[in-house]
């Protein structure tokens, strides 16, 4: 979709260009709190449903805060009245840009009725104008998975083996099973779809202008395959001219496999089936920053847990605590991770929607952040109760697994 583009720029904000795949047309702040996505009846339904019914699947989502009706007659007001207490988050300039890119994908419909009427033979060219669908556009509004990291290493795994759902036409079927048959979704039930790294390369020349090289979707189709796999997304993890060294990297890693096995553990319990849903991996990517992040972290999780029981006898956080509460082995990085990141992601991340108590909690959802693992993409996405797990995701999972455990050592 249009997206707005040729409308004034607004200084506080910009089109959301974290995105690693996926159609155009996202937006969020320049500090991001907020992402906005267009999107299909499905996804808001999966979002509804699962934030209504399902809350251990629901926190490996990103937090869903609602939706957005995006028409015509959309104006400030009327943000402010789809999504009260929210859109005191959004900036002035953000819910500028979503009412223009409203008026946007209206005139775009409209655009595309007219050429689409004026294409027809001569007898059936005349269409009442009052029987036009009036074109809406709905949009999730989702917590921006990227904020809050200095330079996000993003990676977008598309899973499964199959991509295509039950009611994919035949032509999109065919099309779709062939790129699972070249590519590893065949082979190890997900592909790369987009990566993004900083500081991911030698040349200049191939990094933007933020300083990151970016992976496009070609790259997991055509460059990647089943016996590269594991050397490709090293390159996410490891990357010595951005200061991640092999044991700061192994931690991210072995961090990535602690929240994998959490996927896997909810995707068995559940009965859900999706289709080109993805696994959204970012950390750090500045090593510089990486480190402060955790050392930061560190010093807030020591204080929240300082007194708490996990004590040794000797009074101080034990490994062996730490690993228990968290996931994370301290002895990885001896001196650097002492405590986990979960425990202080989980403690600084909104719950329920309730942005306000985030917000009187500053000192944590001011931390800067270390890692963290999303499912996204539900636009093929339903809940099936009495037809057991969804084990075409599931292979991606566990696949995925066993991959950053290979890289964790
Ligand atoms: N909640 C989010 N926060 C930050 N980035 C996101 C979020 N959801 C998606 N993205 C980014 O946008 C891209 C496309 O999102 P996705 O949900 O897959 O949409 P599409 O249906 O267009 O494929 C992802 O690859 C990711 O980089
Ligand atoms: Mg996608």
């Amino acid at each position: 979709m249009a997206g707005g583009r040729q409308l004034p720029a607004h200084a506080d904000l910009q089109p959301y260009n974290h995105a690693v795949a996926g159609h155009d047309g996202t937006l969020s702040d320049i500090d991001g709190e907020l992402f906005i996505k267009p999107c299909v009846q499905q996804e808001i339904d999966f979002y509804e449903t699962t934030f209504r019914d399902h809350p251990d699947f629901a926190s490996l989502m990103p937090i869903y805060f609602g939706t957005l009706s995006l028409n015509d007659a959309t104006d400030i007001d009327s943000l402010n009245e789809q999504l009260p207490g929210v859109a005191d988050h959004m900036s002035q300039g953000l819910k500028e840009e979503a009412v223009n890119m409203a008026k946007a994908a209206v005139a775009e419909a409209e655009a595309e009725a007219a050429a689409e009427a004026a294409a027809q033979p001569v007898d059936i060219s005349w269409r009442p104008n009052k029987n036009r669908k009036l074109a809406t556009n709905k949009s999730v509004v989702l917590q921006n998975t990227t904020h809050g990291f200095k330079k996000p290493n993003i990676l977008d795994a598309k899973l499964g083996r199959r991509l295509w759902a039950d009611d994919a036409p035949p032509e999109k079927r065919k099309r779709f099973e062939e790129i699972s048959r070249q590519t590893t979704n065949g082979t190890h039930g997900f592909r790369i779809a987009g990566m993004r790294v900083y500081k991911g390369s030698a040349d200049p020349e191939e990094l933007d202008e933020q300083g990151f090289k970016v992976y496009d979707r070609d790259y997991g189709r055509l460059s990647v395959n089943k016996d590269t796999i594991v050397e490709e997304l090293g390159k996410f993890i490891f990357n010595e001219s951005a200061g991640i060294d092999r044991e700061l990297g192994q931690a991210v890693a072995q961090a990535f496999v602690a929240d994998l096995k959490r996927v896997e553990e909810v995707l068995a319990s559940s009965e859900t089936r999706m289709y080109s849903a993805s696994l959204l991996f970012t950390f750090e990517g500045d090593g510089k920053a990486l480190r402060a992040a955790i050392e930061e972290n560190n010093d807030v999780v020591e204080k929240v847990n300082g007194l708490g029981e996990q004590v040794d006898e000797d009074g101080l956080l034990g490994e062996e605590e730490l690993v228990a509460v968290t996931g994370i082995d301290a002895s990885a990085l001896p001196g650097v991770i002492e405590g986990d990141v979960k425990v202080v992601e989980l403690m600084g991340e909104v719950e329920d929607g309730e942005l306000e108590e985030a917000d009187e909690d500053d000192e944590l959802s001011k931390l800067p952040r270390i890692y963290s693992l999303k499912l996204i993409d539900f636009a093929h996405a339903e809940w099936v109760p009495g037809q057991g797990p969804d084990e075409n995701n599931l292979l991606g999972v566990r696949s995925l697994i066993k991959i950053f455990e290979e890289l964790s050592q």
